[in-house]
């Protein structure tokens, strides 16, 4: 089985990862920060561990500002609707994914403004000036996906954050795709809010992700309940982590997470960079060879993450993504990538496009596994999918 869906959670995971999940099910699985005993006290350790692996990556001053959520989609909802008032001015662009666009869709029917930015070019950057130019009285804050999760396009946010410093607005940057697979350096590009997931490029489970919050910023808890501190009271305590941590935590999932950033940061970040910028040039370079296929994403490499969407002449994206998985069991993405602004503007919408994702584990030897079932898959007719999107289809693996 080759596994090239990495955009949207990576697999596999760093041995560590899974033999961690077991052990400390085992031997710490206690409830964190909350009773006195040994076993709990081992368990808020692990956690609070990971919180300091997370600030130093993120170079945040203070691991207190970091946030432990569900997921991505969890930290961007905190974020926008801990923090914007009916009346409020939002910037944002319009090929976000709808982790921002639909939370930023139901703030708009609550009365506030939403301004979505056009990429100013065909390969979906967004402008800073652009940015600047819609800066309002009422302008509380700039919201903007780091890089697409279908072209890879990555955005200039140290250019979005001088924006944001000049005019005091705060800047929420959506780094699904980058934490763990770009440097990101919050105080250097002046990012007030940072929502991560950390079952992506951090190589944590599923269930795991994460906020950075600078000081400049106090987004109104979105939940309220028990975090182990100030039990007397009956109103939410104010300090930060826990203010947002309400509930007994993923603590399994975050012990190994710890352990996904340790992965990380002993094989380094510019290590894996360039491993994954390796098999990225090969699948490029191939998919470019094979008549029939049209990859999609902006030309300089050195701007657009190892993802690679493409479409095949006369096969819809369903239609090659299914073969791929049942006759050579190479596992992509087809579809809409739940970004259909961004295929908008790719001109791939409504039917989207096949996209493969590289992670640190993957090998050439893969790459050019899947290029040789696409070559295949271009020189042959499309068989008709049913409505359940199985099929049967004359290409083979042999
Ligand atoms: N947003 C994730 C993806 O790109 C799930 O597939």
């Amino acid at each position: 089985m080759i596994y090239l869906d990495n955009a949207a959670t990576s697999w596999p995971k760093p041995e560590a990862v899974y033999r961690t999940m077991d052990t400390f099910l085992r031997e710490k699985g206690a409830n964190p920060g909350r009773s006195g005993h040994d076993m709990a006290v081992a368990a808020e350790k692990v956690v609070e561990e990971t919180r300091v692996l997370l600030a130093r990556l993120l170079n945040a001053p203070d691991e207190k500002d970091i946030i432990f959520t569900l997921n991505c989609t969890d930290s961007l909802n905190l974020s926008l609707k801990g923090l914007l008032k009916p009346g409020d001015h939002v910037i944002t662009s319009s090929i976000s994914h709808n982790s921002l666009t639909r939370p930023l869709r139901r703030l708009e029917h609550e009365g506030v403004k939403v301004t979505r930015l056009l990429p100013c070019s065909e390969e979906g950057f967004v402008s800073p000036q652009d940015i600047e130019q819609a800066i309002g009285p009422n302008t509380r804050l700039i919201a903007v996906t780091h890089a697409s999760n279908v072209s890879g396009v990555i955005q200039p946010i140290e250019e979005f954050g001088e924006v944001a410093k000049r005019h005091d607005i705060a800047l929420l940057v959506d780094a699904a795709q980058t934490v763990g697979t770009l440097p990101i350096d919050v105080q250097a590009t002046n990012v007030d809010l940072l929502a991560f997931a950390g079952h992506k490029g951090l190589l944590g489970p599923t269930g795991t992700g994460g906020l950075y919050m600078s000081k400049r910023v106090e987004p109104e808890p979105l939940k309220e309940g028990g975090t182990g501190t100030v039990s007397e009271s009956e109103e939410q305590p104010s300090g930060r982590p826990y203010m947002y941590e309400s509930g007994t935590p993923n603590t399994v999932g975050i012990a190994a997470l710890g352990e996904g950033l340790r992965y990380l940061m002993s094989r380094t970040l510019a290590d894996i960079q360039t491993h994954k910028k390796t098999l990225l040039d090969r699948l490029l370079d191939g998919l470019a060879a094979i008549p029939g296929i049209t990859v999609y994403g902006p030309r300089d490499r050195a701007r657009r993450l190892s993802v690679a969407p493409f479409n095949i002449e006369r096969w819809s994206p369903d239609e090659v993504g299914a073969v791929l998985d049942q006759a050579f069991d190479i596992k992509v993405r087809a579809g809409l990538h739940c970004a259909p602004a961004a295929h908008k503007v790719l001109g791939t919408y409504p039917h989207g496009c096949v996209r493969a994702s590289v992670s640190c584990f993957n090998t050439l030897d893969e790459i050019d596994f899947l290029l040789g079932a696409l070559e295949k898959i271009a020189g042959t007719e499309p068989p008709r999918l049913t409505a359940d999107k199985t099929q049967s289809s004359s290409v083979s693996a042999h």
